[in-house]
């Protein structure tokens, strides 16, 4: 590192760090300097293994020569072009590889640069198709309590996270919430889908009924709400929901931020619960995370319904400046290439007996109270420290992280969502740790 740069990097104060406690980071920096596959590498030259795909949105690993050489050769030769009323061929190539891999009618592709906006978009095609069809009257979003849909304003509004929603004011109007499907006492230690808890989707009749049918423009849930702390759908749950939907002229749209590209051991969770929504956006394991970039789907239904009107208008008054960009969509080919050449989007699959085997073997551990998990998905709760909530997952945290194991923690949920790369050898390491870890901890 230059001079110049090491003495930047001292300077921690300008940088006001996202979902981070800033001012104990800033006396402890956490920095990380390069990756490669399954690992980090810190400032001071040590190896953390990836515990959490980043931010669930490596799933391919770090630094895949495919996509490296993919991104360096696309700055070099299309740096940027516009989406609005102009196009680059790799944006239609990609679109029409991701419409052909998720289950038909979804094959209609809307580019976004993130969760947060894919939400957003979904919650305004939502809106606008029900407009388009003469049900106008249909303005109002139901999500769930616990989700996580992002930080923008429509998805803080339909999400269900206390702290990322008291402190903004009114949010939109005319959103409800079902209760969400944490169930400890029937499901705790549940492994895969728990077996109670399909009822919780009667909630959705109970809020049609409230505020009417003609009323409601769209419902959205994430299918496994990841950043809460890993909630799995109980069997039947999600079915449920689609046939309510479906009954009332109500469209579904699950949110695959976190479950699609190969999370669960399916490209998507909509493959792999089987239940088709109207829209699902995605994000995250797109680019595997090198490039910011998002897609929500439709189906052609919806794109459909916008298609009308003089040719010359724009259809839908919506986009990003950096909608497409050429270097996201050159890294999300090279990306798909790389899930394809791999096995990548069902290796999950193959691996979830053995993960789940070594995730629930912890359920010894102290203040171990439930553990969750699906595909490569995983979950640690531990009881809350009295009067300190969120500390006793937070040592965890920190203690991984010095163990060389980068883990996330939400509440006092260790949450674990590997790249889809991991090893068997390297998933023994990661529960091995972890028993350490929570040994070592008040
Ligand atoms: C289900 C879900 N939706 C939306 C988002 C927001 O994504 P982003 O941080 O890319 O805006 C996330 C991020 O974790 C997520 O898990």
């Amino acid at each position: 590192m230059s001079a110049s740069s090491q003495a930047a990097t001292n300077n921690l104060e300008a940088f006001w760090m996202p979902f981070t406690a800033n001012r104990q980071f800033k006396q402890a920096p956490r920095m990380f300097v390069s990756a490669k596959d399954m690992h980090y590498t810190t400032a001071d030259g040590r190896q953390v293994l990836d515990g959490t795909a980043g931010l669930w949105c490596c799933n391919a690993g770090h630094s895949r020569p495919k996509v490296v050489e993919a991104v360096q050769k696309q700055i070099a030769e299309l740096d940027y072009a516009p989406a609005f009323q102009m196009g680059h061929p790799k944006a239609f190539e990609l679109a029409a590889r991701l419409a052909a891999m998720m289950p038909s009618p979804l094959d209609h592709v809307f580019f976004t640069n993130s969760g947060s906006e894919s939400v957003d978009t979904a919650l305004k095609i939502a809106l606008a198709y029900q407009r388009a069809i003469g049900q106008g009257t249909r303005t109002r979003l139901i999500g769930r309590e616990r989700g996580y849909h992002g930080v923008g304003f429509g998805g803080i509004s339909v999400g269900g996270i206390v702290s990322n929603r008291k402190t903004f004011g009114t949010m939109l109007t005319g959103v409800d919430h079902m209760r969400h499907t944490h169930d400890p006492e029937r499901n705790a230690f549940s492994r895969g889908m728990p077996e109670n808890g399909a009822e919780y989707a009667e909630e959705l009749i109970r809020i049609i009924q409230l505020h009417d049918p003609s009323t409601i423009a769209a419902v959205i849930v994430e299918p496994v709400a990841g950043s809460t702390g890993v909630l799995i759908p109980p069997k039947g749950y999600l079915e449920r929901l689609r046939e309510i939907c479906s009954q009332h002229g109500i469209l579904l749209i699950f949110d695959e931020v976190i479950t699609g590209f190969g999370r669960l051991g399916s490209p998507f969770a909509t493959d792999f619960f089987g239940v088709t929504p109207d829209l699902v956006t995605t994000a995250k394991g797109l680019t595997s995370g090198v490039v910011p970039m998002g897609a929500v789907f439709c189906t052609s239904d919806i794109y459909h319904t916008f298609m009308t009107g003089p040719e010359h208008m724009i259809e839908l008054f919506h986009g990003y400046t950096y909608s497409a960009h050429p270097l996201a969509c050159a890294a999300a080919l090279a990306t798909l290439d790389t899930y394809d050449e791999e096995g990548l989007l069902t290796r999950a699959a193959d691996l979830a007996q053995y993960w789940e085997d070594g995730l629930h073997s912890l359920k010894d551990c102290p203040n171990v109270i439930d553990i969750r998990n699906l595909g490569l998905i995983g979950a640690i709760e531990l009881t809350p420290i009295a009067g300190e909530p969120t500390k006793r997952a937070f040592s965890a945290f920190l203690k991984a992280y010095d163990d060389g194991l980068l883990i996330r923690t939400t509440g006092d949920i260790i949450a674990l969502s590997p790249p889809l790369i991991i090893s068997k050898e390297q998933i023994d390491e990661l529960f091995g740790k972890l028993r350490s870890v929570l040994n070592a901890i008040d």
